[in-house]
């Protein structure tokens, strides 16, 4: 298992630039087929570093692929800068409505009591004292048109580097700070558990084309 992770780890750093050298024969592909070694043909991705797109609104992955394009979001180690660069404007689409089709994936229920307790308040209370808003007011019951990012049924892990990357300012992609002002108020223990939380539910697809 560790020799294949290393040897997968290696396949991934190196697997943009291949493809860019056309050293991977992509033709004949569906422009998909080549996410599909991290993320899953399914968008249900198996290791908590990348991220599960299946069901996401097809708005908010096509804004994230855009954002990898223009450098404007810079937090994924250049692996998705590469990536998104090997996909045209008319493809950004494709994929994006590709893996926002997928259905959604379940929830991922390894959770311990502590965590359900802090996480669920978080999540569903916020921190008014504080201007802390729940994160279900905008990822649960949101407007549907602001396309937010489903982080229900998402790897904890990943949900953890996204919040400590808005909160340490590596990742600015938010409109107007959104993320970092919420982030900013979170400690390591809250993110721990918020996280945990927000996987251990169930995904539901929100947002229509
Ligand atoms: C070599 C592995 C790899 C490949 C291949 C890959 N990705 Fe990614 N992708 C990642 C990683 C790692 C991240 C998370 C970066 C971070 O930590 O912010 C990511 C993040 C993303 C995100 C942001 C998701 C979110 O919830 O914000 C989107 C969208 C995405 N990838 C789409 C794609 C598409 C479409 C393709 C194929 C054209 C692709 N990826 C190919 C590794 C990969
Ligand atoms: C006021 C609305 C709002 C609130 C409240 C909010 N978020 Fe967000 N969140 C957003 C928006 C908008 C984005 C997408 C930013 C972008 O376009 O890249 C986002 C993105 C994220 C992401 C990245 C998703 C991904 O797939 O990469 C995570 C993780 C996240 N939020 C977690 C939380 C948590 C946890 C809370 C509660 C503590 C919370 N958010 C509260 C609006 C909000």
């Amino acid at each position: 298992m560790a020799r294949w992770r290393f040897l997968f780890g290696i396949l991934v750093a190196v697997w943009p630039r291949l493809a860019a050298a056309d050293m991977i024969d992509t033709s004949g592909l569906q422009p998909w087929e080549t996410c599909a070694l991290c993320h899953g043909i399914d968008g249900v991705s198996r290791m908590a570093k990348f991220p599960r797109l299946a069901a996401q609104p097809e708005a908010y992955l096509a804004k994230q692929l855009r954002d990898f394009r223009l450098a404007h979001r810079q937090n994924d180690d250049n692996v998705m800068m590469d990536n998104a660069a090997l996909l045209s404007p008319a493809e950004v689409q494709v994929v994006a409505r590709y893996f926002s089709d997928q259905e959604a994936p379940g929830p991922i229920e390894d959770i311990e009591a502590t965590d359900r307790a802090a996480g669920g308040a978080l999540f569903n209370s916020g921190r008014p004292a504080e201007n802390l808003p729940a994160c279900a007011a905008c990822h649960v019951k949101g407007d549907p048109a602001a396309n937010y990012p489903a982080i229900t049924a998402q790897h904890p892990g990943y949900i953890e580097k996204q919040l400590r990357d808005f909160k340490e300012g590596r990742r600015q992609n938010d409109p107007d700070g959104v993320m970092r002002s919420v982030a900013a108020k979170l400690s390591a223990r809250d993110i721990a558990a918020v996280a945990a939380y927000a996987g251990s539910l169930p995904r539901q697809k929100r947002s229509q084309p």
